[in-house]
């Protein structure tokens, strides 16, 4: 044993979450970590991902940002127009982004993101990944946390450990768990939208000049309308238009636990956004039949706590957010710089400083996401208003923007927001208030 005591951690699930606390955990000297994954590799659908720079810093310090960054794009500003004549409502720019928090705001590839992350933890001698390996859930909290595995091919076997990491996803197994235990219901409920996730070449916008020239400039543009919107910007230096949509949910209503990703029909994709700007149906137009893809966007109460015993839930499994503030896998990320923070600072590797220390990571952590969780639900809202009073209130606050400044309706461009999400480096609040929050903690026995 080192000096850490040969802490053995285990993590459910290898998406955002699942990699980027393998990551922190073994940067941090946690010296035994395996990460459970069900599927056999990182598949990561859709390609285009906001690396905002709060998850940028996180990253930077755990040493691998520099490769994501050299294939990311910069944006330098945002435009925001209405849905049916492209008049811009607002514009905003990005580059003081880069003067304030030292890193620019980028969009990249959200398998950039896995591998760098991936490459980068099989460097690690402390991380075994077992892929084709499923978690079915927790037989005990504490000490010794437990969990069943069941390989694809093979038997169910026990791994006890010292911390479970649960980053499997909205579809968790350990958070349903977790309520039953505590006698809450806070089921996944339906947002009422749904997305489409579109990629448009540059070969297939090339005949068009207006498409091009959104495809050459570094803007994130989205069109509002109606209990709608398109968000769209260029990805892989340009050769990519990336392309995704948010609607009322209409096929999935029906079943709000079946699946969460279906072939959509372009005709139904055509009609849905059919008020919209001939630029914008172009575009829509041009993705091929059979290829339109539909996301079921997911959102569940706030819980009543992440952690039982050694076990803590991560990412999307306790706060999934919906897409208008492109923060989900930032806040993933920002879990896991905590999580490796409080595991790597509590004084003793007992049971009782491991569920205090987990409970120092909620403590920082809660708030916040749950902040934002309700801020892109808000932010949702605002930008889908319909014909009235209040709409016209809202493009005001837009038109008003360019001269005198004030709230942005549009959270995810906001100032003020931007300021609270990317100024706010939780890692360093965890490290510098570790001691105090832990003391002030009750001991908790499950
Ligand atoms: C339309 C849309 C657009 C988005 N855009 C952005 C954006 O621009 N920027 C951003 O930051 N975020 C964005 N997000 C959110 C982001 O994708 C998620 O928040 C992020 O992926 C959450 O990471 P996670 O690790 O918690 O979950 P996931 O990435 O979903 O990973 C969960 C993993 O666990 C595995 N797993 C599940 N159950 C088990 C089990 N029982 N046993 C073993 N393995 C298991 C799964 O296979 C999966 O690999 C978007 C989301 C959507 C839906
Ligand atoms: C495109 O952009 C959205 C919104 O930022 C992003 O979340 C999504 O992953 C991307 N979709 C595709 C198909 O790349
Ligand atoms: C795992 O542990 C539980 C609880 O102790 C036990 O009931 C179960 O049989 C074990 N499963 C395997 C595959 O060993
Ligand atoms: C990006 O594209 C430009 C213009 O086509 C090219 O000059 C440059 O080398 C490309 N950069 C990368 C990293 O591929």
């Amino acid at each position: 044993m080192n000096e850490k005591g040969g802490l053995h951690v285990a993590i459910v699930g290898a998406g955002m979450g699942g990699l980027a606390c393998a990551l922190a955990l073994a940067k941090h000297g946690i010296p035994h970590i395996d990460v459970y994954e069900m599927a056999s590799n990182l598949g990561f659908v859709g390609a285009g991902i906001q690396l905002a720079p709060n998850m940028a810093r996180i990253l930077d310090r755990l040493g691998c940002w520099e490769s994501i960054a050299k294939e990311a794009t910069e944006i330098s500003d945002a435009s925001i127009r209405r849905h049916n004549d492209n008049a811009e409502l607002a514009h905003v720019d990005f580059s003081y982004i880069r003067k304030e928090y030292g890193i620019p705001h980028m969009v990249g590839h959200r398998f950039s993101l896995a591998e760098a992350m991936f490459e980068v933890c099989k460097e690690e001698t402390a991380i075994t990944f077992h892929f084709r390996s499923s978690c079915s859930g927790i037989q005990s909290w504490m000490p010794k946390p437990t969990i069943t595995v069941t390989p694809r091919e093979g038997k169910p076997y026990n791994v006890s450990v010292d911390v479970v990491l649960a980053a499997d996803g909205i579809k968790s197994v350990v958070r349903p768990q977790i309520l039953k235990e505590l006698n809450v219901d806070a089921e996944v409920i339906n947002s009422g939208q749904s997305a489409y996730r579109i990629m448009l070449t540059r070969e297939q916008m090339s005949s068009d000049p207006e498409m091009l020239e959104l495809l050459d400039s570094d803007q994130v543009t989205r069109w509002i309308g109606e209990r709608r919107h398109i968000i769209a910007y260029p990805i892989s230096n340009k050769t990519i238009y990336n392309i995704s949509t948010a609607q009322p949910d209409v096929h999935f209503a029906a079943a709000p636990s079946a699946t969460y990703t279906t072939h959509g029909s372009k005709e139904d994709m055509l009609d849905n956004f059919k008020d919209f700007c001939p630029l914008v149906m172009r575009m829509l137009n041009l993705v091929p039949e059979g290829e339109v893809c539909e996301w079921k966007l997911r959102v569940h109460n706030p819980l009543p706590t992440w952690v039982r015993g050694c076990v803590a839930l991560v990412g999307d499994a306790c706060h999934p957010t919906l897409p208008h503030l492109n923060q989900g896998a930032a806040q993933a990320i920002e879990d896991a710089g905590v999580l490796a923070v409080v595991l790597s600072k509590m004084p003793d590797h007992g049971p009782k400083s491991i569920n205090k220390a987990l409970r120092v990571y909620e403590f920082v952590r809660k708030n916040r996401a749950e902040t934002l969780v309700e801020l892109a639900a808000a932010s949702g809202r605002v930008l889908h208003l319909g014909e009235g009073a209040a709409r016209e209130e809202r493009d005001k606050k837009f038109a008003a923007l360019k001269d005198r400044g004030g709230p942005n309706p549009d959270k995810a461009v906001d100032a003020e927001v931007q300021k609270m999400i990317l100024g706010t480096d939780v890692v360093q609040v965890a490290s510098d208030n570790f001691e105090k929050i832990f003391e002030d903690l009750k001991d908790v026995m499950y």
